[in-house]
């Protein structure tokens, strides 16, 4: 039995002496800086760099000294983080709102172990849709799958939305390297018909394979977009039987998929135990199987697998994830953080930003922990990001010389996926990029005061404007390349940050309740969009904003 009866009222963590002596540690930071910190202690790099798997993490320019590291790994032993993560892996529901057991970690288990979760031997169901969605792959890779016209397929569309989309997109962007089959992805997931209007104008239905993707098959989004690119592909080919060729779906609801006509031998399973947000690497990455192949997608899962490893084995102090973890309640809790951004410094990586706000925002933003109480203190933050060096000249000002406290993740690579020499023939385009990659970090920890800006001769009522105030907090992470085992590593790595950020604050990190008003308010708005009466006020008032752009919309829709 893995079932768990709901939290019990549990204790709040900030009334914990634990909370308290994290609290009090602020008062450290009052006379000292990393300038400081770093001069009086040589050896600083090396006592706060963690290498794990095949990434090398320097937390050192961040805003602690060993004491606020023990004071916060004694919060993590007072909420029992690695107890919570024990009852994770074992299978035990903690997803008590929707009491569903919290799996994403199962989906990476190498063939062979076994787990067994509310009776079912899960590892066994995985490797099943693994092997089903290899012959498939390889099938549609070498030709065998023809389209209905007995074209090879070129093309794979995916249609999702969240995360059903934000995973494969950015995956298929991070391995642009492993993509040697000739055939290419593109996406549909947004409602805006500019979406689907976009890739319809791209592709052509005889060599296009689209793939369904959506947990529950309900999706508004992705089953508009899906019966429209069906329609599509049925006038263009000119046979309902060609749905048959072109058409797969990757779900949790098989009755919803052979009702929109989908053999259900042409379907990919998961499980309710797998969220949406922590799902790329289950049968929705099935479009990143099919552009960069079975071994790539093994070799990214044995990633995810060598990091959950890892946050499950290696003691707190070396332990990353929770590392990590706790330096975000450090900065959101305790220094008044309210975002993190992430900088790739990699184009591969681009969408990685993107991919990371469902998972932390739609895990962390939650105000109630898991036995309903209100919380008593920050949770979640904003987390955003543009790659590097794009962002230096977008925002970085902000992160240098503005007033809020934007704590950064580094990521860079040692090696590119291929290298271009600059033109003056002095170094590679990829050097230049990763010096950029280690002078922001150092520019943001160290800054420049005013008396070295004075010191080469700018005027005084220049050099307030000049002045660099450092002391502001990064966490670079570095790894040898961006290969698929490296992107697994690094996806499992923050989805087990936002696992311990979550067991400190008390929260569920797995359902998403807030996102279910909007779209109930949107199906009630939509007659009102579309119907040639306007809505009268009274039986159909909604409120007087809302009604009155009804009213503008209608006006401007001729309506
Ligand atoms: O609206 C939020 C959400 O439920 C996400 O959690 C999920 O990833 C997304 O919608 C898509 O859901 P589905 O895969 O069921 O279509």
């Amino acid at each position: 039995m893995n079932a768990q009866p709901p939290a019990a009222a549990a204790t709040d963590i900030s009334t914990t002496p634990e909370w308290d002596a994290v609290g009090d540690a602020v008062a450290e930071l009052a006379d000292t800086s990393l300038r400081e910190l770093f001069a009086a202690d040589g050896g600083r790099a090396g006592k706060f760099t963690i290498h794990a798997c095949d990434l090398h993490v320097d937390f050192s320019k961040n805003l602690i000294t060993e004491s606020i590291a023990t004071k916060l790994f004694a919060l993590a032993k007072r909420a029992d983080v690695a107890g919570k993560r024990d009852e994770m892996f074992a299978g035990r529901h903690i997803n008590t709102t929707e009491d569903r057991a919290v799996l994403h970690t199962a989906l990476r288990l190498p063939r062979g172990e076994e787990l067994s979760v509310d009776g079912q031997d899960v590892a066994a169901d995985v490797h099943a849709v693994l092997a089903q969605m290899r012959t498939f792959a390889e099938r549609v890779r070498s030709g065998e799958w023809k389209g209905h016209t007995g074209r090879d397929i070129d093309t794979v569309v995916g249609i999702g939305i969240g995360g059903s989309d934000l995973g494969p997109v950015m995956v298929d962007k991070a391995l642009r390297a492993y993509q040697t089959a000739g055939i290419r992805a593109r996406y549909v997931s947004n409602v805006d018909p500019a979406d689907l209007t976009a890739v319809l104008a791209e592709i052509d239905p005889a060599s296009t394979l689209v793939v369904i993707a959506s947990k529950t098959f309900t999706t508004q989004e992705t089953l508009t977009n899906a019966h429209a690119m069906r329609r599509h592909f049925v006038a263009e080919l000119g046979d309902e039987s060609a749905v048959a060729k072109h058409f797969v779906a990757v779900s949790t609801a098989a009755d919803k998929v052979a009702e929109f006509g989908i053999d259900t031998n042409h379907m990919f399973e998961f499980w309710d135990w797998v969220g949406g947000r922590y799902s790329v690497d289950s049968a929705i990455g099935l479009t990143c199987m099919l552009t960069a192949g079975p071994e790539a997608f093994d070799e990214f899962l044995a990633g995810f697998h060598a990091m959950d490893t890892h946050f499950a084995t290696a003691p707190t102090r070396e332990n990353l994830p929770i590392i990590m973890g706790l330096l975000g309640v450090w900065y959101s809790d305790f220094l008044g953080a309210q975002s993190t951004a992430v900088i790739p410094y990699s184009e591969d990586l681009s969408r990685f930003p993107a991919y990371l706000q469902q998972l932390t925002m739609e895990s962390l933003g939650k105000s109630v922990r898991l036995d309903g109480a209100d919380v008593a203190y920050p949770t979640g933050q904003v987390w955003w990001g543009e790659p590097g060096t794009n962002g230096q000249h977008a925002f970085f000002q902000l992160l240098h010389q503005g007033t809020q406290l934007v704590p950064v993740d580094f990521i860079g690579f040692a090696n590119p996926a291929e290298d271009v020499q600059t033109s003056d023939g002095s170094g590679s385009m990829h050097d230049l990029l990763m010096s950029n990659f280690f002078a922001q970090s150092r520019v943001l920890a160290f800054g420049k005061t005013e008396d070295e800006i004075l010191a080469e001769d700018v005027p005084a009522d220049l050099a307030p404007h000049k002045v660099m105030p450092g002391n502001r907090p990064s966490t670079t992470v570095l790894a040898p390349r961006l290969t698929p085992g490296v992107l697994g590593q690094l996806i499992a790595l923050y989805e087990h940050i936002v696992f311990v950020q979550a067991a400190i604050w008390g929260i569920n990190a797995f359902d998403q309740w807030g996102v279910e008003l909007g779209k109930k308010q949107a199906g009630q708005l939509l007659p009102y969009l579309t119907s040639d009466a306007a809505p009268t006020k009274g039986a159909a008032a909604f409120d007087g904003s809302t009604d009155a752009l009804l009213a503008a919309y209608r006006s401007a829709r001729g309506r």
